[in-house]
């Protein structure tokens, strides 16, 4: 399923229903927009499996499709066989990040892994807060967080592609 795609990345949150589902449609309309859809494969997945099947969560549709993401992705746990199938795999904050560290089956594995704040702009934040408990503006701020950093993770996968 994977395997003719050129670049595979997976977005690794804790329930896989707010932050890596919106972070796997945001980086989806940046790699369509950029016409290169036929290169990626890109999905999401949670360190916890309490939402497994689940549409993302309602407040998180909703605030992504007033800028235009259509969140359709249906949760689903990592799983240690995804670092066979995945290129890189990027955590929302320190504590997935942690949990995916003990996932991996090894060292070279372990290298797959990135936090999604290695591609933030603005650096006053360092990680992808959750905004389960937060309000609108939460889920605001995700997503904010979220087009300006896969922006730049777009930027970063072409751009080592390109080096000589
Ligand atoms: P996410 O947010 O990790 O961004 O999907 C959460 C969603 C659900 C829960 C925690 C975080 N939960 O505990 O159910």
């Amino acid at each position: 399923m994977t395997e003719n795609k050129r670049y595979r990345l997976l977005f690794v949150c804790l329930g896989n229903i707010c932050r890596s589902p919106a972070a796997q449609g945001i980086f989806q309309a940046t790699v369509d927009r950029h016409g290169m859809t036929d290169d990626f494969y890109i999905d999401s997945a949670g360190t916890y499996s309490g939402h497994r099947g689940d549409l993302p969560d309602r407040r998180m549709r909703r605030a992504a499709s007033a800028r235009g993401y259509e969140l359709t992705h249906r949760a689903r746990p990592v799983s240690s066989l995804d670092f066979e199938d995945f290129d890189l795999v990027i955590a929302m904050d320190d504590s997935n990040f942690s949990d995916l560290m003990h996932l991996a089956p090894s060292v070279e594995a372990s290298r797959k892994i990135k936090r999604m704040a290695d591609y933030f702009s603005d650096h006053s934040l360092d990680y992808v807060p959750d905004p389960y408990y937060m309000g609108q503006d939460g889920f605001e701020l995700v997503l904010d967080l979220l087009e300006d950093s896969c922006e730049n993770l777009f930027a970063s996968i072409v751009r080592a592609e390109d080096r000589p």
